[in-house]
Order: C-alpha cells, then sequence, then structure tokens
C-alpha cells in the first residue's frame, strides 16, 4: 500500500487536507494523526473491519482494547450506556486533554474495537487538528498510539514513518507531540474511580474533581504484582532493541555503578547508551549519552522519553542504562513508561 504523508499546522489547519482523511476513515481506511499525547493509528470506531486493520498494521494481539476519540462531549451518549457523574466532572476540568475514561459501551460499539469487552475507553483530544479530523470522520475515531506493537509510541511523524509507512492510507505530519506519553486512563466502571494507566493528569489533579481515586496495584510493580486491568498494559511495551537496565539510587553511588558496567561492555566490544539528566550526563563514558532534561523539569523528562528510546535503536546500541526518577506526580507515569521498557529490570545502589 502506498502511505500518502501530508502536513497539517494546528494553528493553521488545511480543512481540505482534513476532510480527505475523514473520507479515509468513513471509507474504512486508516489515517496517522497528531495528538497532544502521541501519535494515534485512527480508524472508524463503529466499523469492526476497521478496528480489525488498526490490529493487524500494528501487529497488535485483538485482546487489546482501542479508545475511541470524539471530539466534544455531545458524541458521548450514543457510545456509553450511562456517563456518571464523575464523568462530568473530570471532563469539565480535563476535557478536551490527556484523560482516558472507561465506561459501560453501547451496543452500537464493536466488540472488534473493545477487544471484547463491555466497556469502552473514550478520549476527546485537545490537539484541534485531531478534533477536526474526528468530526470529518463522522464523529468516532479508535485510535491506538501509531506504532507497531512493542515499540516505543511515536511522539514526532517520523517515528509513525518509521513504523507504519507501506501499511497504512495517509499520515498526517503534524510536528512534535506536546506531552509526549500517552493519556491517563481512569475506569469508572466499578465502585470509585481507579488509575489504570498514569499519565500527564496526575491522582492528585483528579482528586481535584472527584474524591476516592484509587491507582491499579500494577502501575508500577513487577510481573509478581498480577494481571493490569488495562489489557495493554501486560504486554512488554516501549523497549528499545537494545537490553535496558535502571540503576536507583544516590547520584554518585548510581552513576559509579553505571560507569563500571559501561567498561565491562566496552571492554567486550559492545556499543552502549545512557539515559542521564543535564545535571549528570557529563558523568558518563558511553559511546551514545542522552540527556532527558533537567532533572526537576518532568514535562520535559517525559516529552524526551520515547524519542530517545528510539534513537538508541537507530545508533544501534546494545546495552542501555537509564538513571531513575521521582515516581510522584507526572515522575508516576515517567517510571511507569521506562520499567515497562526495561522489562522491569532495575539495579538498587
Ligand atoms: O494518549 C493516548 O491515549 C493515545 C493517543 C493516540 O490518544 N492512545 C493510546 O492508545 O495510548 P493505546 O491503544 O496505545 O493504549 C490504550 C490502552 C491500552 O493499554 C488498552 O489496554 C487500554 O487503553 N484500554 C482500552 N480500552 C480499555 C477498556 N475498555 N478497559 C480497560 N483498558 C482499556
Ligand atoms: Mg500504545
Amino acid at each position: 500500500m502506498k502511505t500518502r504523508i501530508v502536513q497539517v499546522e494546528e494553528k493553521n489547519i488545511d480543512m481540505e487536507i482534513i476532510r480527505e482523511a475523514g473520507e479515509i476513515i468513513k471509507a474504512g481506511g486508516l489515517v496517522a494523526f497528531p495528538t497532544e499525547t502521541v501519535y494515534g493509528l485512527g480508524g472508524d470506531a463503529l466499523n469492526g473491519a476497521s478496528s480489525g486493520k488498526i490490529y493487524a498494521a500494528k501487529g497488535r494481539p485483538s485482546d487489546n482494547p482501542l479508545i475511541i476519540h470524539i471530539a466534544g462531549m455531545e458524541y458521548l451518549p450514543r457510545i456509553v450506556k450511562r456517563i456518571p457523574e464523575e464523568a462530568y466532572k473530570l471532563a469539565g476540568l480535563y476535557w478536551p486533554g490527556p484523560l482516558t475514561m472507561i465506561f459501560e459501551k453501547a451496543d452500537c460499539v464493536p466488540l472488534e474495537t473493545t477487544g471484547g469487552l463491555a466497556t469502552v475507553a473514550v478520549r476527546m483530544p485537545s490537539n484541534k487538528a485531531a478534533r477536526a479530523l474526528i468530526e470529518a470522520a463522522g464523529g468516532y475515531v479508535a485510535a491506538p498510539s501509531a506504532n507497531l506493537s512493542g515499540r516505543p509510541s511515536p511522539t514526532m511523524a517520523k517515528h509513525v514513518i518509521e513504523d507504519m509507512d507501506g501499511r497504512i492510507d495517509m499520515i498526517i505530519d503534524g510536528g512534535e507531540a506536546d506531552i509526549g506519553l500517552e493519556s491517563t486512563i481512569v475506569d469508572l466502571t466499578g465502585d470509585g474511580p481507579v488509575i489504570l494507566r498514569p499519565g500527564y493528569v496526575t491522582r492528585e489533579m483528579l482528586e481535584d474533581a472527584v474524591s476516592g481515586v484509587a491507582v491499579d496495584g500494577t502501575i508500577l510493580g513487577g510481573d509478581a504484582a498480577g494481571a493490569p486491568k488495562a489489557p495493554g498494559m501486560k504486554y512488554r511495551h516501549y523497549a528499545p532493541r537494545g537490553s535496558l537496565v535502571i540503576v536507583e539510587g544516590m547520584q554518585e553511588k548510581a552513576a559509579a555503578c553505571i560507569n563500571s558496567r559501561l567498561k565491562a561492555h566496552r571492554q567486550a566490544g559492545e556499543r552502549t547508551g545512557v539515559i542521564a539528566t543535564d545535571e549528570t550526563a557529563a558523568l558518563y563514558q558511553a559511546d551514545s549519552v542522552k540527556s532527558l532534561g533537567r532533572r526537576s523539569d518532568e514535562e520535559t523528562i517525559a516529552k524526551h522519553l520515547f524519542q530517545i528510546l528510539r534513537e538508541f535503536d537507530e545508533e544501534e546500541i546494545q546495552f542501555i542504562y537509564a538513571e531513575s526518577f521521582d515516581a510522584r506526580g507526572v515522575g508516576q507515569a515517567i517510571m511507569n513508561r521506562l520499567l515497562k521498557a526495561a522489562g522491569h529490570q532495575v539495579i538498587r545502589q
């Protein structure tokens, strides 16, 4: 398949391109598009065959449900059985934005889209090009992150091109994603709200709208912590091709530990990389040392993580060591993604 690559600026949206992209989705095709979190791979959410195509293009197991993207609150009632009070409160504060909510699904939502579940995940992105596309496509766009299954989520169109060129109809290049980590997922189908995947909207932020927000215990735990409620969280994710190990501990001790390992790899003729911060990058002797940003600047760290994991692949790095981050606030999402990328390989110093 020939993939058309087009550019759309969020501040000056070319509505002709958006209209064409919407027609592709309505006709059952697939279009990758920018959102404020990561790029999405969009298809018609109410067409089971389109969802089937999404799974095939990503190489994703079909028991891993998709998020339905909507452009306005008025689209929500059609696809859910009921809207709990908490959903209005959360939507009031965080929609449009990087928050996904889980509801009981209405009959019109095909089981292909929900991976066989009776519930459905819904998000209203803040990116204006994304919302324009969703409207042009009929209002309901199923979109997982636009990466091949297992690879880091795409934060730039070039990442989508790497993974999806030749597999989908169109890629809309809208520049670099603002946030760089996927949305926070909150389940509203149980007794109280439960965070199934941490993201930019933190537990503290959710509690500004609703009380008693719980966190699924598997979010930072390893395999021993049980089966996660968001089916996608059980798969190895975001993984670079090289081996990735996180080193926890005081800065000096952690750096000494990383450097001694780097030396052993060098002597074995292996290519090495380090995920560091502005404060520590100069401490390491590796083939490739990458800073995520200043340690105190969580937003910048979040924005660069997936991009850096992909760069190590390009540079054919075999062994990567990462510093550890404080798992509070947005740090919880950063550590969740880093631990998954590392397959939970952690050295404590
Ligand atoms: O920021 C995002 O959410 C991005 C952009 C494109 O919007 N999308 C995204 O989709 O990250 P995806 O498919 O890569 O991740 C969706 C996650 C998976 O872990 C999936 O298992 C979970 O959401 N999920 C979807 N529907 C669910 C449901 N009904 N119940 C529990 N988890 C669900
Ligand atoms: Mg994904």
